[in-house]
């Protein structure tokens, strides 16, 4: 081959690693930033990247776009490896244009989804761009479409992940918000629909980019942000630890992990941890820590909605999913916000083959005025449809309370779940001691010399009656009380039983999804 054939290519090549070249790659690092190229490094495996489309460039000519050309235009897309799994990746590219949304960029990444769905793998996004490029007008529009589509038409079928390492505005964040999960890095990544100078137009109020839509606005206020990091490469991090939990594609099993944390493992801490005094709150997360495979638990939007915590985890090696109520705060009611929350974790699982296992410590729905004009009863009626739909081993363990819609919607044996343990300590009814008392006994205490001691003594009887789990377990709606210490093994080996559990729901288009 004659050598100017040679030197072309390597020159071209060598212009699309340099991105939109040295001065602005400088002033991506003085942003706090790293380059495209440089965290695809970070994340993938050495040596493993195989780019496609690092020679594309727009064809524009407008606004001076003619002499601005740059090979890849503006995003780098490929497949590579995470601890030897095959992903497919693509990262905006902030030097070239403000990595600005091109029909170029969107012919790359569709293609890229395309051959990752097909082909079963998952899709990692790298964000970083100032949104649709400007000069190309409803071009670039319809390149969102584009990509839009592909983020539908592949959910459930092989994990999306989106990274929010800059700018991502307008219409751009759709497409994260249609991926399974967004992790933001601090300081660094910031989302909002319409951005710090409208809101100035249109209501006067000042806010800065990263109060209105930084990583501590989605992970706290909005839930928009399932992850958080302090920086970029602890971000990349932790899209290597959530895959460690995700199957390839929703026909395949998540990996299996060995783990050094026996299966038997009988744990005596767990028999006194929740307080004797039900009045006294505890921290569900010990629980759940005591449980699963010592240090496998990866929680998702911690501080959003805490009343009810969901995570990812191990036993015994395999991942679930994990539910639970957190009596520490609000004492683990379920609201609006914790009943989407628990409800697409559910879907999740169910979508990508993992067992949930539910952790219940519920007084039931909060009631409030708020909480009913917000529509609380359509919200909470996710989690029904949740779990009644999925379809992949369910468990769950009463820890304390179960009382009325809570013990329902959370993984009762009507919600189709497979085995239904509780502790002693469990208090399941159908609203609490004080309102039924209220409700049954009113003409009586209307009546009564000493109302407060006739409600003493109700509330007496009730408790007794159905503040534990007996009653339950008599009508067979739990399957075991057992001895809190042994919920590790109890639940590792029902996962064993149910590892081959084939259940399907009726054929149909698609249900009606509460929301
Ligand atoms: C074309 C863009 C661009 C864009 C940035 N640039 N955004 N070019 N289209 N959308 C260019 C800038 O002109 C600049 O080029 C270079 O990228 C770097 O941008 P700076 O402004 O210098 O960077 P910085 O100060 O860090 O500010 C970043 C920014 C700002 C906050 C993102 O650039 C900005 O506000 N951009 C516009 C954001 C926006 O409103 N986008 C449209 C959203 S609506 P030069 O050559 O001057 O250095 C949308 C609709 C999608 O996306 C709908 C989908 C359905």
């Amino acid at each position: 081959m004659a050598e100017d054939h040679l030197e072309r290519l390597r020159a071209l090549r060598e212009a699309a690693l340099l991105g939109g070249g040295p001065e602005r790659i400088a002033q991506q690092h003085a942003r706090g930033k790293e380059t495209a190229r440089e965290r695809l490094a970070r994340l993938l495996d050495p040596d493993s990247f195989q780019e496609l489309g690092s020679l594309a460039r727009h064809q524009i000519s407008d606004y001076g776009l003619a002499t601005r050309r740059y090979p890849g235009d503006g995003v780098v897309t490929g497949f590579g490896a995470i601890n030897g799994r095959r992903v497919a990746v693509y990262a905006q590219d902030f030097t070239v244009l403000g990595g600005s949304f091109s029909e170029v960029q969107a012919q790359k990444i569709t293609r890229l989804m395309d051959l990752a769905t097909e082909s079963g793998i998952p899709i990692i996004g790298l964000n970083d761009s100032g949104g649709a490029r400007i000069q190309e007008g409803v071009r670039s529009l319809a390149a969102y479409g584009e990509v839009f589509l592909r983020n539908v038409l592949s959910s459930g079928v092989v994990p999306q992940i989106s990274l929010i390492l800059g700018p991502c505005a307008g219409g751009a964040v759709y497409s994260p918000a249609l991926t399974d999960f967004v992790i933001m890095a601090r300081d660094v990544g910031y989302m909002f629909l319409t951005g710090p100078e409208v809101i100035r137009a249109v209501s006067g109020r000042e806010v800065t980019a990263q109060q209105l839509g930084g990583a501590d606005v989605h992970h706290e206020r909005s839930g928009v942000a399932h992850l958080v990091a302090d920086t970029e490469g602890a971000a990349l991090d932790l899209v290597k630890a959530l895959l460690g939990y995700l199957p390839q594609n929703n026909a395949e099993d998540p990996p299996y992990q060995p783990s050094d944390d026996a299966p038997e493992r009988i744990d005596p801490a767990l028999n006194t941890l929740v307080p004797a005094d039900e009045r006294i709150s505890y921290d569900m997360h010990l629980v759940i820590e005591r449980i699963v495979d010592r240090g496998s638990f990866l929680e998702l939007q911690p501080a959003y909605a805490a009343n009810a915590i969901t995570g990812f985890a191990r036993l015994g090696g395999y991942a679930v999913g994990i539910v639970a109520n957190n009596p520490a705060v609000l004492a683990g009611v379920l609201d609006i916000n914790s009943s989407d929350k628990i409800a697409r974790f559910v879907r999740l699982c169910d979508a990508y083959n993992l067992p949930v296992v539910t952790l219940v410590d519920c007084p039931g729905y909060l009631p409030g005025i708020e909480q009913e004009y917000g529509g609380v009863i359509r919200h909470g009626a996710k989690i029904i449809y949740a779990y009644a739909a999925a379809t992949v081993p369910k468990l769950s363990v009463i820890v304390r309370k179960a009382i009325g819609g809570a013990y329902i919607a959370l993984s009762s044996k009507q919600m189709r779940s497979d085995m239904n343990f509780a502790w002693p300590t469990a208090q399941i009814a159908v609203m609490g001691a004080e309102g039924a008392a209220r409700v049954l006994w009113r003409e009586e205490l209307r009546r009564a010399a000493d109302p407060a001691a006739l409600e003493q003594q109700f509330v007496a009887e009730y408790r007794e009656r159905f503040f534990n789990p007996y009653h339950a377990a008599d009508l067979g709606q739990i399957d075991e009380v057992i001895e809190p210490r042994e919920t590790r093994p109890r639940l590792i080996r029902a996962l064993e039983i149910l590892r081959t559990k084939v259940q399907q729901n009726p054929a149909r288009k698609h249900g009606l999804y509460p929301s």
